[in-house]
């Protein structure tokens, strides 16, 4: 996706660049227009060696290619992040005195505004009717978050981390790009006509590995990257599906690239609250994540320290654990029979004595009882941060078996959806 981000000149500029960052490896293309202000506190060379593009604040440079108009209609999603007091004044006026003012009087796509500033500009009544304007056009303004701001004092005001930030942005492109697929194929068999076979349909993912903490600095955690779930993701949304990704410590470099909603789990704690609450009203749930079976029964608050007073320096702590919910079981036993959600489980299994890989997931289909099973092998080597898996699909309603691969994950995931869609078929959506 062309992404336009826009800076403007307040103290949080520097946080744009993790902002700038996080959208280019995930795969956007990224063109970052600074306002004169912003360039005193983070300077051109930066967003350009970031970004790999020249940076301009004023209409004219390379006048030849017409920026001050060409950017903006290029654009399918344009971000200001930090928005100062000055620049939502201005676009609330529609100004278009330097490029980005020019730029967001051209756009035609989603305007996600960010602001950043002291609680006082923020709380003032002329700053909150040239918001209460902005979100009037359509444009979406964050609310800032509260807390320390540039000094000692605190309070609203303060720009919300760039993950929260570019989670909320690419949800506001992916609601957009949705209402533009209904508008020009309403009607499910119309979208099936054009090619989107799973639109209608709320779809959530579970891509990543959880990490249980044992104090602010140690968690027990696995090698899941979380390419398998963030590729079923993508392939969803690519085929119309209205998809929630829930992501558990994903690197940077995988996160999708194609517009979703994104919400975020650290632990198997909060994986399971986050699926309960996406769950409720989803056609299909893809339990692609590793979760954590077991957590340590005690989190320290203060880091663990190698020797204690009176211990022997040799002594080594003893780490307690307890069982962590099975969450796709819990799904399962929660299901009501009307409209229940299609659940689809992942096995990683290495196979041992008590069997193979395939005799091991037979088993885990019929003691997790969801839909379908996308059972792979994995090792040290095999699977975990690759591009490539190998995956049986188990059925649960007696179809047969059928093994994908070795191959992309991307081609994994196509496979993945071909089979829920043929379970979905018969079933129907939660579309109100
Ligand atoms: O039992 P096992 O961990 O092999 O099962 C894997 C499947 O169960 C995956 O779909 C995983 O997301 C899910 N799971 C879960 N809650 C757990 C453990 C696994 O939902 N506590």
């Amino acid at each position: 996706m062309r992404v336009v981000l826009g800076v403007s000149g307040g103290i949080a500029a520097y946080k744009a660049a993790a902002l700038l960052r996080l959208f280019s490896e995930s795969g956007h293309d990224v063109t970052v227009v600074p306002t004169a202000a912003a360039l005193e506190f983070v300077g051109a060379p930066t967003w350009a060696a970031l970004s790999g593009k020249p940076v301009a604040s004023d209409v004219w440079t390379a006048v030849d290619r017409v920026p001050h108009v060409r950017i903006g209609q290029e654009a399918e999603l344009v971000v200001v992040a930090p928005a100062t007091a000055d620049l939502l004044a201005k676009a609330a006026c529609g100004l278009a005195d330097d490029l980005l003012t020019a730029t967001l009087l051209t756009a035609r796509c989603p305007v996600v505004f960010a602001p950043a500033m002291h609680t006082e500009m923020w709380l003032h009544p002329a700053t909150q009717a040239n918001v209460a304007t902005l979100r009037s056009r359509g444009a979406h303004v964050i609310d800032p978050a509260s807390g320390r701001l540039t000094g000692a004092d605190t309070g609203p005001g303060r720009l919300p981390e760039p993950a929260d930030i570019a989670a909320e942005a690419l949800a506001v492109a992916a609601a957009a790009q949705r209402a533009a697929t209904a508008a020009e194929a309403p009607g499910a068999a119309a979208e099936n006509a054009t090619g989107m076979p799973l639109a209608g349909l709320r779809v959530v993912v579970t891509a990543g590995g959880t990490r249980e903490p044992l104090d602010p600095v140690r968690f027990l955690g696995n090698r899941s990257s979380g390419k398998q779930g963030v590729a079923l993701a993508e392939v969803a949304a690519s085929r119309g599906a209205d998809v929630t990704l829930v992501a558990c410590n994903l690197d940077a470099s995988v996160l999708p690239r194609a517009a979703m909603r994104m919400v975020t789990a650290g632990s198997a704690l909060e994986l399971a609250d986050a699926v309960s609450r996406e769950a409720s009203s989803a056609d299909v749930v893809v339990m692609c994540a590793a979760v954590a079976d077991f957590r340590p029964k005690h989190y320290a608050a203060a880091k663990i320290k190698k020797t204690h007073r009176g211990v022997d320096d040799d002594a080594a702590p003893v780490v307690e654990l307890v069982r962590n919910p099975d969450i796709l079981a819990g799904l399962v036993a929660d299901r009501g029979t009307e409209a229940s959600p299609v659940i689809v489980g992942f096995a990683a299994e290495t196979g041992d004595a008590s069997g193979s890989v395939l005799e091991l997931s037979r088993a885990k289909l019929a003691r997790k009882g969801c839909d379908l099973l996308v059972a792979n092998e994995v090792g040290s080597d095999l699977t975990f941060g690759a591009d490539t898996n190998t995956v049986h699909l188990l059925f649960r309603d007696g179809r047969p078996d059928r093994t994908v691969g070795p191959t992309t994950k991307r081609r994994v995931a196509e496979a993945v959806w071909d089979a829920v869609l043929a379970l979905t078929g018969a079933r129907p959506t939660r579309k109100d």
